[in-house]
């Protein structure tokens, strides 16, 4: 069989975000893949806009990724508590395309965060957010990467190993829904 097609999805847009960096290591923990990488910076949701001009090509591109994937991986910091507004975003416009993109896909999420509980409450609202598009969460142990600053090296490597270890066992159990 060829190899999966694996999408990332980082809901922080920063070039230094310690969420790609967690990507990173998501990704080469899942194995070989055909690698699709998410942009998130799209405009913000607006019905007007929508009915003017319909949903916007960079929506367009990025529900095509979601249907794309045989797999999913988000990444995203909390900010106050909840998932980052470019994430909410994204979400509500992905809603918006016909035929439920992340239906039945398999999924996992994590997080990294500079608070000591690495992103857990925002993990919950991802959760929510995600109900509503019939996404398949995959279960298992919660990756939340607390005091992010300080688990990663100067060329953006992972060095908590047992951070590493949930990334792998995550990432296994993603691969061997789709294989
Ligand atoms: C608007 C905003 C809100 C934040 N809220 C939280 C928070 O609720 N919990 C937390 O642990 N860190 C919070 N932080 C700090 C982030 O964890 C930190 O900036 C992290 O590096 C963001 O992820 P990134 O490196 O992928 O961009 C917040 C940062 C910003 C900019």
């Amino acid at each position: 069989m060829s190899n999966p097609t694996l999408l990332t999805i980082s809901g922080s847009l920063r070039k230094g975000s310690f969420n790609r960096m967690l990507l990173n290591k998501a990704q080469a923990a899942f194995g070989p893949a055909n690698v699709l990488e998410a942009d998130l910076d799209l405009p913000l949701y607006n019905g007007d806009l929508e009915e003017a001009e319909g949903v916007p090509q960079a929506v367009k591109t990025l529900a095509q990724q979601v249907r794309d994937a045989d797999a999913v991986v988000i990444s995203s910091p909390e900010y106050n508590k909840g998932i980052t507004g470019v994430l909410k975003n994204a979400l509500d416009w992905i809603s918006r395309v016909e035929g439920m993109p992340f239906k039945d896909k398999p999924t996992v999420i994590m997080s990294a965060n500079a608070g000591r509980t690495g992103g857990e409450t925002g993990q919950f609202m991802l959760l929510s957010c995600l109900a509503p598009l019939q996404a398949h969460v995959l279960p298992g142990q919660m990756l939340c990467v607390a005091a992010a600053g300080k688990q990663f090296d100067d060329t953006g490597a992972l060095t908590n190993d047992l951070y590493g270890k949930v990334v792998e066992t995550r990432m296994e159990a993603l691969r061997a829904a789709v294989t």
